[in-house]
């Protein structure tokens, strides 16, 4: 395993939690409430042929190894090649001969060669490809007739909607050029048109699969407004990021002068401190057939 991980494997195996097992551990337990959900969805039986598209570490995966029986196969695919290898130490050595790991991209998966696969699934991927439609083209391109697509995806663009501001936070106090400076590698201000994780929602997810091809279409989507937002220790915020392609508050907060980091500190802290704001979320669970 290398020393320094990429963005992707670092954010999987500790960014995410900002170190703090209290964190993993709930994260754990909401994660695995998805995963049993898009396996359910993906009907899988005893011989399948499965392709986990951006497996991370293994969390469809792995699992999915449960239901394939002794004749069924997992095919672990990922961009990154550290990933696969932190998936790969992970999968238990009874499982043996009935996967591999592949790095792939989800738009281009040229490895494989069409009718392929009994199911494919993925969980929070789509929304880190570019070229999405692609993306489907390619689930459809690899399964067999009849073969069929489980897919999780958070819609960020519900949320970036609707609370388009960092933790709510009115940066007006702060110096305009300070306040780009924490924004700017956070992603702010959002982006809906243009970045590829805010720029879609469910009925794209669906037009793409029709596009592909897909018949028998079914999307579950779940919208939330919450008004209370679960604190994590100041350490934890400063830790962590959202996703794989964000920075921590740390490394931001580290990019500055001193008088600079002193009045940015204060100001999220207080925010930090802040237990009720808005949170809005937008989950989707799709289901389609070749
Ligand atoms: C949020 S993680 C989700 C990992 C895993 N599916 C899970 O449920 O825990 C996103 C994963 O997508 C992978 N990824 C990002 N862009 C990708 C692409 N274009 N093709 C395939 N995988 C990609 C990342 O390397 C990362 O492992």
């Amino acid at each position: 395993m290398p020393t320094k991980l990429d963005k992707w494997a670092d954010w999987l195996v500790s960014r995410r939690f900002g170190n703090d097992k209290n964190l993993a551990l709930q994260t754990k337990a909401r994660l695995e409430i998805i995963r049993d959900r898009l396996l359910r969805n993906a009907s899988i039986s005893e011989g399948n042929k499965i392709l986990d598209v951006g497996t991370g570490d293994g969390l469809i995966g792995i699992e999915a190894l449960k239901y394939i029986g002794d004749t069924g196969k997992v095919f672990f695919s990922d961009i990154s090649q550290d990933v696969l290898e932190i998936c790969k130490a992970k999968i238990p050595s009874a499982y043996l001969g009935k996967f591999e790991c592949c790095q792939q991209s989800a738009d281009n998966l040229n490895i494989f060669s069409e009718n392929e696969f009994d199911v494919v699934t993925a969980r929070a991927v789509v929304m880190y490809v570019s070229h999405k439609q692609e993306a489907f083209y390619e689930f459809y391109r690899v399964l067999r007739p009849g073969g069929r697509i489980s897919i999780f995806e958070p819609i960020n663009k519900f949320s970036a909607i609707n609370s388009p501001d960092y933790l709510d936070l009115d940066f007006s106090s702060l110096k305009h050029e300070l306040s780009l400076k924490i924004l700017g590698p956070l992603g702010y201000p959002l982006d809906t048109i243009n970045n590829p994780m805010l720029n879609f929602d469910e009925r794209d997810l669906f037009r793409f699969a029709e596009e592909a091809g897909f018949k028998d279409i079914k999307i579950e989507n779940c919208l939330i407004k919450t008004s209370k937002i679960m604190l994590q220790p100041w350490e934890v915020f400063l830790e962590s990021s959202a996703n794989p392609l964000a920075p921590p508050m740390k490394d931001i907060l580290n990019t500055l002068s001193l008088e600079e980091k002193c009045l940015a500190t204060n100001f999220l802290f207080s925010a930090w401190k802040r237990p009720l704001r808005s949170g809005y979320h937008s989950e989707t669970y799709l289901t389609a057939v070749k």
